[in-house]
């Protein structure tokens, strides 16, 4: 089965708006939503002269590179405007490298071997229970394969199908999700039940820390 990363929360990328850096497997990426909310995950260069995409603008359903402003298309990621050649075709042979991508659970969803974000499968929906909140994203200086083995010595089930660990952290209902950022650089996006603001969350922002120094320090 094809991997889907958990790349940034769904709720971070406004349509038709900004523009968010990610990783996944050392890939970088530039995400970002066409003006009808449909999420767009591609390498974060331009075809023409390699600029970052992240440094561009979204127009509509477009991304607009910043330094020659050549625009590529949601969705395929052809190029269809040279708005400094106007009257010029846009050449048919110009394509972002693009990426599967869909919302599920409160997050984007990134696939690094597919453009088609129908092949999601369903159990995505599933990694967060309906209803709970997004924590933080803890930010580790380890290899993915460390963190995983870590937090199920901390009593946090994986459940693959999902690809969410689930558990207890310090009395409070936690789901993990990972993401393998870079070789020794990985995200952790912790979701719980406890409320915003609540002794609960708090409690887990702690439990969070604690956890990251553990993991560190193993490293
Ligand atoms: S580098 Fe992007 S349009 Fe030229």
């Amino acid at each position: 089965m094809p991997r889907w990363y958990p790349v940034a929360l769904s709720a971070d990328l406004r349509p038709g708006a900004n523009i968010v850096a990610g990783f996944a497997e050392g890939q970088e990426l530039a995400l970002w939503r066409s003006a009808d909310g449909a999420a767009q995950a591609w390498d974060n260069r331009c075809p023409h002269r390699s600029v970052r995409f992240t440094l561009g603008r979204v127009v509509e359903d477009r991304l607009s590179c910043a330094y020659h402003g050549w625009q590529y298309a949601a969705g395929n990621g052809q190029c269809v405007s040279i708005p400094a050649h106007p009257a010029m075709q846009a050449p048919r042979n110009v394509c972002a490298k693009v990426f599967g991508a869909v919302d599920a659970a409160g997050m984007l969803w990134v696939n690094l071997l597919s453009q088609d974000a129908s092949a999601a499968p369903p159990s995505l929906a599933d990694a967060v229970p309906a209803g709970w909140h997004f924590c933080r994203t803890l930010t580790l200086r380890a290899g993915a394969k460390d963190v995983r083995d870590a937090l199920a010595q901390h009593g946090l089930a994986a459940d693959t199908a999902a690809g969410a660990f689930r558990g207890v952290l310090e009395g409070v209902q936690s789901v993990a999700l990972v993401l393998d950022a870079q070789p020794q650089l990985t995200f952790v996006h912790l979701w719980t039940e406890a409320s915003p603001g609540s002794d609960a969350m708090k409690t887990l922002h702690t439990a969070a820390r604690n956890l990251r120094g553990a993991i560190e320090t193993q490293g």
